[in-house]
């Protein structure tokens, strides 16, 4: 019998449709994550990052396609199969500051979940509950009384990762945790969580625009364009060594150092400069990214290329990829 992975991702569809126009944000992805993973999923605005987070974590449901979670679908099944699944699988986002009510403090704001998961406690124990879950993410007890508008982003982020540890999850999903900090509150943040991790045997997922984030975080990357992945592949194997132009255009556009990771240079486009007017990738036929790619060849105006192993332990969406030590 197949070992049941700890994350299941199968053929995985979420369509949009408005009047204008509809989009396939996610269009038949396939993956499986494991309990310790650490993973990144990277992609220019508009390519479907937060919406596969959202559907990871149940948020939003999928138009086709399932999540399995233990071998157990997260939208079926017993109901303490589903609570587990809340339990074991955090999400935090870009802005904490919408998730917090302005008129609640801090002490509240982390004695939710606490309340539910734990039942009943003792003023004294939910607050000692509480100040653990700060000190376990860097901050001091006196912020229990403090209210959301007077902490700094980084604070707000870093209480929004404690309220996620309130259910001692195995995996945590990060959407954008550092886009709207400065430099040193991002670079705080990225190591809490990998010192999280290690401290914990948690997993990870975070998503980002930023290659210079995903090579710091991460020991495996999945590149999205449109809805789909185009590549897998370990880290250092997609630093060194690209397979899809995409990728590629995404690491020429990524700051060099984690000094530089979150100013200038980050790969929030993969526009090089010298491209035609803006194309809706949706619109195309056959691959999507093909009208923005130097090694596009006739196939590609057929159909979407499968993701087919690559031989070493990675995946690639491309009819002409790049091959080991081209750049
Ligand atoms: N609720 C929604 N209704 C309609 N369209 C949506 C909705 N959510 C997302 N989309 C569309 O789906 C596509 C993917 O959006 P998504 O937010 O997942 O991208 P993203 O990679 O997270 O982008 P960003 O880097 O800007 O956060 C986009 O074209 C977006 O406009
Ligand atoms: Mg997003």
């Amino acid at each position: 019998m197949q070992e049941s992975k700890f994350i299941t991702v199968r053929d995985l569809t979420v369509r949009f449709e408005s009047r204008e126009r509809t989009v396939n944000a996610i269009d038949n992805v396939s993956i499986s994550l494991n309990r310790n993973d650490r993973i990144a999923v990277v992609g220019e605005s508009g390519a479907g990052k937060t919406t596969l987070a959202r559907c990871l974590v149940g948020l939003t449901r999928p138009t086709s396609g399932s999540i399995l979670f233990n071998g157990k679908d997260i939208h079926r099944g017993r109901h303490s199969d589903r609570k587990l699944f809340r339990k074991s699988v955090q999400v935090i986002f870009q802005d904490p500051y919408d998730a917090m009510n302005p008129k609640q403090n801090i002490l509240d704001y982390l004695s939710m979940p606490l309340r539910f998961l734990v039942g009943n406690m003792g003023r004294q124990e939910l607050r000692n509950k509480c100040a653990e879950l700060l000190d376990s993410v860097g901050l001091q007890e006196d912020l229990l009384n403090k209210y959301p508008h007077q902490l700094s982003g980084g604070q707000k982020q870093r209480v929004a990762i404690g309220r996620a540890l309130a259910s001692d999850p195995e995996f945590l999903i990060a959407d954008e945790p550092t886009s709207m900090l400065d430099a040193s509150a991002a670079a705080g943040i990225l190591n809490l969580l990998k010192r999280l991790a290690d401290d914990r045997e948690m997993g990870y997922a975070i998503v980002t625009h930023n290659m210079g984030v995903a090579s710091y975080t991460a020991d495996k990357i999945l590149v999205m364009y449109s809805g789909k992945i185009v590549e897998q592949r370990g880290t250092d194997a997609l630093i060194s060594s690209p397979m899809h132009p995409y990728s590629s255009v995404l690491l020429q556009h990524a700051p060099r150092s984690i000094g530089v990771m979150f100013e200038s240079g980050t790969a929030k486009s993969n526009r090089t400069g010298s491209e035609p007017a803006e194309v809706d990738p949706w619109s195309l036929s056959g691959c999507r990214y093909r009208k923005l790619c130097d090694r596009a060849i006739s196939v590609c105006e057929q159909a979407f290329p499968p993701l087919l192993d690559t031989g070493k332990e990675g995946r690639v969406a491309c009819y002409n990829p790049l091959k080991y030590g081209q750049k």
